[in-house]
């Protein structure tokens, strides 16, 4: 008879692992789930891979395992099992580098409240994604982690002890948190930091920030007049785009690297600019064609006071002219 039961409910779940979209599956225990499932659904609605496979297989291995089935809620007890075997499928972040024996856990490390962060985010190959999870602290991450997503969260400072050692990492995206603060060397041991997301925070100070960078994003934040120090971009030769919009600046930052393709300044307070902001008075021949997009509408700067300083770009920058 209990082996009659399990054949069914083993058929029922295979039936809804066939069928049904998988947020659907985990659904069909909505009454017991408990928040750490929801977490696997965001899991799904992030990438459609090969997770049905998987996920048919171990459901028509289960009810042949050796488990006593509860009579009260055995779905529920049927879904968390799904959600430990579903950590441990060989797509998820594997932290276990020969190098790294301390993260030999599939889960990734550990938070403070004793959680895996891989559990806590979705860590898909070697990227973490926690967005919108209401975390007021960076968990810490897999030391491989290349690609870190924490959009929409509570996040209010960026400690130096954060991204240490990731020496892999190549984009992180804090998008909406409400930092205000961030160690000055938090980002600075990063050799492979090609993309930087920081727009829609409360920044008042850029610390030191790595060479490496192609793309910076710090628009919406308090920089003011103060927040980007003397010469911040000066040897980024990589560095292609720089949003900087909606910061109350009140300067165009100087020098800018000779690559740059887009910088975008509206809505700032920049009153002037000088002739050789982005040219050279001395050095008619000098051209730079890398800059195609200069945003500066939005400041009070009249763009007509300085004919001669848009002489070398490929396009003339959009602002207020009269
Ligand atoms: C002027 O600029 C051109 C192009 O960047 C460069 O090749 C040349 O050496 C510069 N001349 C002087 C006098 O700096
Ligand atoms: C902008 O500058 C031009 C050239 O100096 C000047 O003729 C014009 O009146 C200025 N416009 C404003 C609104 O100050």
């Amino acid at each position: 008879m209990k082996m009659l039961a399990r054949l069914v409910l083993g058929l029922v779940i295979l039936d809804a692992a066939m069928t049904a979209p998988t947020p659907k599956l985990i659904n069909l225990d909505s009454e017991t789930y408990d928040s750490i499932l929801e977490e696997l659904d965001n899991l799904y609605n992030y990438e459609n891979i090969p997770i049905r496979q998987a996920e048919v297989e171990r459901v028509t291995v289960m009810p042949l395992g050796s488990r006593e089935l509860p009579t009260s809620a055995p779905q529920s007890e049927e879904v968390q099992e799904e959600e430990e075997e579903e950590e441990s499928t060989p797509r998820l972040i594997d932290g276990s580098s020969s190098l790294e024996p301390e993260f030999t856990g599939v889960l990734g490390p550990h938070t403070n409240e004793d959680f895996p962060t891989c559990l806590l985010c979705t860590c898909i190959s070697t990227t973490v994604y926690c967005d919108d999870h209401e975390l007021d602290a960076i968990p810490p991450l897999p030391r491989n982690t290349a690609y870190f997503y924490s959009r929409f969260n509570r996040i209010k400072k960026i400690n130096r002890n954060d991204f240490a050692s990731l020496n892999d990492l190549k984009r992180i995206d804090l998008t909406s948190n409400l930092i205000s603060e961030i160690d000055e060397d938090a980002f600075r041991k990063l050799p492979r930091l090609r993309e930087l997301v920081l727009r829609d925070n409360k920044i008042r100070q850029l610390p030191e920030l790595p060479t490496t960078l192609t793309f910076i994003d710090v628009s919406n934040n308090r920089l003011g007049r103060k927040g980007i120090k003397q010469e911040a971009f000066k040897d980024m030769f990589d560095l292609h785009h720089l949003y900087l919009t909606d910061n109350n600046l009140d300067h165009i930052p100087l020098p800018l690297p000779e690559n740059l393709q887009a910088l975008h300044l509206q809505n700032n307070n920049i009153l002037e600019m000088h002739e050789d902001t982005f040219c050279n008075v001395k050095n008619l021949t000098y051209i730079r064609k890398a800059l195609e997009d200069i945003r500066l509408d939005g400041n009070p700067i009249n763009l007509s006071r300085t004919p001669q300083a848009y002489i070398c770009l490929p396009r003339l920058p959009i602002g207020s002219l009269v």
